[in-house]
């Protein structure tokens, strides 16, 4: 084998309470690249389409985290990559995940699965330090493991991949503005109060135990962030508004996908999902706001084989 097609999907970090620790991969949008096994030795990027984004290699997230990866290895040869983004960059749904992932993955695939898909999220955070100076794995770790996933701790890494109920579909809305995830980094504070963490980690608890046992009133009772969203949400035009019309059309919860600007919402079942789209583009259009949203099933798979 000498290429892979692939499909990245785009990835809702955080899910309210689970700032830097928990995200989920989607089905409905993700990003498509082709990574080619050549003699040259590094990593080229020879096609970018769909966004404005640098090609040389240390500037691009997908060059980075397939630099990693080759720094651990001792493959002779070297890798070309085209990427053709459907993810808008500054999205807050995963747009540098999604290409540092497919390249590592791919990669990996073409090398013979020399390393575990642990070792690929390592990989892929380099990519996230490049975008946003932080080497976070929320994004990565559920685009390469699929489903919900759990970073359970950084030093050593342990990702805990965590069941995805059947039911549950997600509503995100973007309304066209970008926002770089360092900047909305640097206006959180650094320290919380006893009484927040209490509240936050019962949340993420309830969250964990909700998505094991399919219980969806307790996934949305968990979906609660009393440390970042107070913080970010005055970032996001209108955010309190789309999230109590999502709420009203019968989302179980509603909050920030990422860094935003993305608003996400979780329901349970299609129908009500596509409700919660409706009136989420309701409340843009009613104040002039462009928008993309996406309606999408949690994606159990992450990055998956395509036909070229
Ligand atoms: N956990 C990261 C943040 C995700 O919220 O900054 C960035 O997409």
């Amino acid at each position: 084998m000498k290429s892979l097609k692939i499909f990245c999907p785009a990835t809702i970090a955080n899910i309210s309470c689970g700032f830097d620790v928990l995200g989920v991969a989607l089905d409905a949008v993700g990003d498509e690249m082709i990574i080619r096994k050549v003699k040259e030795k590094g990593i080229r990027i020879t096609k970018l389409e769909g966004q404005d984004l640098p090609m040389e290699t240390l500037k691009n997230v997908a060059g980075v985290a397939g630099l990693a990866l080759l720094a651990e290895c001792d493959y002779e040869g070297g890798f070309e990559i085209e990427i053709h983004k459907k993810i808008k960059a500054g999205s807050g749904i995963g747009s540098s995940a999604a290409s540092s992932t497919g390249a590592v993955w791919a990669m990996n695939k073409l090398l013979g699965e020399p390393f575990s898909t642990t070792e690929l999220v390592k990989f892929a955070m380099e990519g996230e330090r490049l975008a946003s100076g932080v080497a976070h794995a929320d994004n990565v770790a559920p685009a390469l493991f699929g489903g919900f996933t759990l970073v359970r701790s950084y030093e050593p890494l342990d990702i805990i991949p965590i069941n995805s109920p059947s039911k549950l579909y997600a509503t995100v809305i973007h309304p066209q503005i970008e926002v770089k995830t360092s900047d909305s980094r640097k206006i959180l504070k650094t320290k919380i109060s006893l009484k927040d963490g209490i509240k936050q980690w019962g949340n993420v608890g309830g969250l964990i135990a909700g998505l094991y046992t399919e219980d969806y009133e307790l996934i949305g009772r968990s979906l609660v962030d009393h440390i970042v969203e107070p913080i970010r949400s005055i970032l996001i035009p209108a955010f309190d508004e789309v999230k109590s019309t999502s709420l009203k059309a019968g989302a179980l919860g509603c909050g920030i996908s990422g860094s935003g600007p993305s608003i996400f919402a979780f329901s349970k079942g299609e129908g009500i999902a596509l409700k919660v789209a409706q009136a989420m583009k309701d409340v843009y259009q009613n104040i002039g706001i462009d928008y993309d949203v996406h309606v999408s099933k949690v994606n159990i798979d992450g990055i998956r084989e395509i036909k070229s």
